[in-house]
């Protein structure tokens, strides 16, 4: 399984690729908001540091408007950025034009198969599924997961599902069991992959008994 960041901080992408967990990066307006910059800055910051695929979102609600940003935005790294487009019906007429256009889209908001099986169709290259916010509706998440990998096996769809709004380790093993092609993960959730207790009890322990090893023998 891929897994992107799902962040714009340049800070947090540079540890993740230090860590060998970004394959890409996914960002929405609210995570570039959070950087404090300017939108062109940080997407030149991103692409100086991944060379994976890169999700930027466009902000136009009609058709005409969201091929136009699509332009724009693909042409800053056509090899790299993708168009993240939302789920609605003036979004699926651009992402077919995008496909059309040989620009890779990812249609965001998606919280039903039958969402995704449209963006499927209208040519989407990947879509994103929101876990945790479906999850915060009493509705569980990866539920809907195993519901698109389904139709796209069906069907041998080629676009790829991205689990998004993951919240903690949990959506990622899921997603992993699942068999999703890609995780996004917040740096926070990224960082706590890494952890177990009893790691931490076992190096306690083996770094205080290697005090007891006589010093000859070192
Ligand atoms: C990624 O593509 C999404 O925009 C992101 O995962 C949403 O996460 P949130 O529901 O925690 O805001």
């Amino acid at each position: 399984m891929k897994i992107f960041v799902d962040s714009a901080k340049r800070e947090e992408i540079e540890q993740a690729v230090a860590m060998g967990l970004c394959d890409g990066v996914t960002t929405n307006p609210t995570l570039i908001a959070q950087t404090g910059k300017p939108f062109d800055v940080v997407v030149k910051e991103i692409l100086e540091i991944v060379s994976g695929p890169i999700s930027l979102e466009a902000i136009s609600m009609d058709a005409e408007g969201m091929f136009e940003e699509a332009k724009r935005l693909s042409a800053l790294d056509p090899e790299r950025v993708v168009v993240k487009i939302p789920m609605t019906k003036e979004g699926m007429i651009a992402v077919r034009r995008c496909a059309q256009a040989g620009i890779r889209t990812n249609v965001t908001l998606v919280f039903s198969a039958t969402q995704a099986l449209v963006a499927a169709k209208a040519g989407a290259s990947f879509v994103s599924p929101f876990v945790g916010r479906l999850d915060d509706n009493s509705t569980e998440g990866m539920r809907l997961v195993e519901e698109i990998l389904q139709i796209y096996d069906n069907y041998d769809f080629d676009t790829e599902v991205i689990v998004a709004s993951c919240r903690h380790p949990i959506h990622v093993l899921r997603a992993a069991l699942l068999g999703a092609d890609i995780a996004t993960v917040p740096f926070n959730v990224l960082v706590k992959l890494f952890d177990h207790p009893l790691t931490d009890v076992g190096i306690k322990r083996f770094l205080e008994d290697y005090k007891k090893i006589p010093s000859g023998n070192k």
